[in-house]
């Protein structure tokens, strides 16, 4: 293909929350535009009949986008998880780039599955193809891959704030993670929880200690697998997420300690050295924290290192604090680099 061509994207369940991202991000992109879009519940309808969106595009049935599959270059999989699977299958088959947003691809065996979400995996051959999507971490993988996981998007902020240590073999054993989501994180859901009055003006924590599907990705990219889960050699993950009245953004807070008596300074060094010329990734000057309003509405992780005791210079437990926006860069924008990578184009394509 030559430098000018601009690729065509499908991308199935556009309604959705991450669906919308992708729609507006793309429509900056220089090189992407859309080539269909699909909705089970609005087929028929048009992406601005369900949208506060200015594009008159038809919303087709899933079905429907099979038979087109070779109208485009790349699918996103912007469905429920569970609902992915199918769809990948069949659009691999056709040949198309698949980069899934759902979590049907993302862990590293079919037993991680049945040990986390409680079910065999329906195609280990498929699992097996997938590449999982963590750009900065996994950028060699990903260039020219056909079929992508995009990484959950609390994993996302707590893989990028711990990843620097983790590589360095400096992480301690026990790390224990506080998170807060805003409410789009559960995508357009009906359930009680996310309505506004239960949600507005509270603060509600969930699957808290070892309990949460998401552990399973930090065990990926932190451990190595999800073998090890909680034994011997591995980090023991205490994952807490709580529900935050905002729309959309995570701030993941890290309670962890760094071995080999490093102090700040050759801390921060190896969080500069890791992510030096990332353009995403936004590690803040010592005494700064990183906020949701460093990230919101863009693909930044904004990262703060604060050493738990200031009176102790040779204290080995921090507090790192990571922030995302859980659509853009925990999802669609991170899907958006994905492709860009995978493509082969400028890596920030449509989305500084
Ligand atoms: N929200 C986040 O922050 C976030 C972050 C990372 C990853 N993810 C993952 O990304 C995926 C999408 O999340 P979301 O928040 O955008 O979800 P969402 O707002 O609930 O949207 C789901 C979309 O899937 C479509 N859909 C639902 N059931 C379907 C079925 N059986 N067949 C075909 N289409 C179906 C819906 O279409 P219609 O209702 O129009 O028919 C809608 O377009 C999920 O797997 C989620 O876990 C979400």
């Amino acid at each position: 293909m030559t430098p000018e061509t601009i690729y065509r994207a499908g991308i199935a369940g556009a309604t959705g929350y991450t669906g919308l991202a992708l729609v507006q991000l793309i429509q900056r992109h220089p090189r992407l535009s859309i080539g269909w879009l699909t909705s089970e519940n609005s087929a028929g309808k048009c992406f601005n009949d369900v949208h506060a969106v200015p594009w008159a595009i038809p919303l087709i049935p899933l079905q429907d986008a099979y038979a087109r599959a070779r109208d485009v270059d790349v699918v996103f999989l912007c469905l429920p998880h569970g609902e992915s699977l199918e769809a990948a299958r069949r659009f691999a088959q056709a040949g198309v780039r698949v980069i899934d947003l759902s979590a049907d691809f993302r862990l590293d065996t079919p037993e991680a599955y049945a040990t986390w979400y409680g079910h065999t995996h329906a195609d280990p051959a498929l699992l097996a193809r997938f590449v999982y999507g963590l750009c900065e971490i996994n950028r060699e993988q990903i260039r020219g891959a056909q079929l992508i996981a995009n990484p959950g998007c609390y994993p996302s902020s707590v893989n990028l704030g711990l990843y620097p240590l983790a590589e360095a073999g400096v992480l301690g054993r026990r790390v224990v993670v506080d998170s807060k989501s805003g409410i789009s994180g559960a995508g357009r859901s009906s359930k009680l929880l996310y309505q506004f009055v239960e949600s507005n003006e509270n603060l509600t924590p969930y699957n808290l200690g070892y309990r949460h599907r998401h552990i399973a990705e930090m065990e990926l990219v932190l451990n190595g697998s999800t073998q090890a889960g909680q034994g011997e050699g591995a980090h023991r993950f205490s994952f807490n997420p709580h529900l935050l009245p905002v729309n959309q953004g995570i701030l993941s807070t890290m309670y962890v300690s760094v071995t080999g008596g490093m102090t700040e300074q050759q801390v921060r060094q190896l969080y500069a050295e890791r992510y030096t010329g990332e353009p995403f990734i936004h590690v803040l000057p010592a005494g700064q924290q990183a906020t949701l309003r460093h990230v919101t509405g863009t693909n930044r992780c904004a990262i703060s290192i604060t050493p738990e005791d200031p009176h102790n210079p040779n204290g080995s437990d921090y507090v790192i604090v990571a922030c995302i926006d859980n659509i853009i860069k925990g999802a669609s924008g991170q899907a958006l680099q994905n492709f860009n990578i995978a493509a082969g184009i400028d890596e920030t394509a449509g989305l500084l």
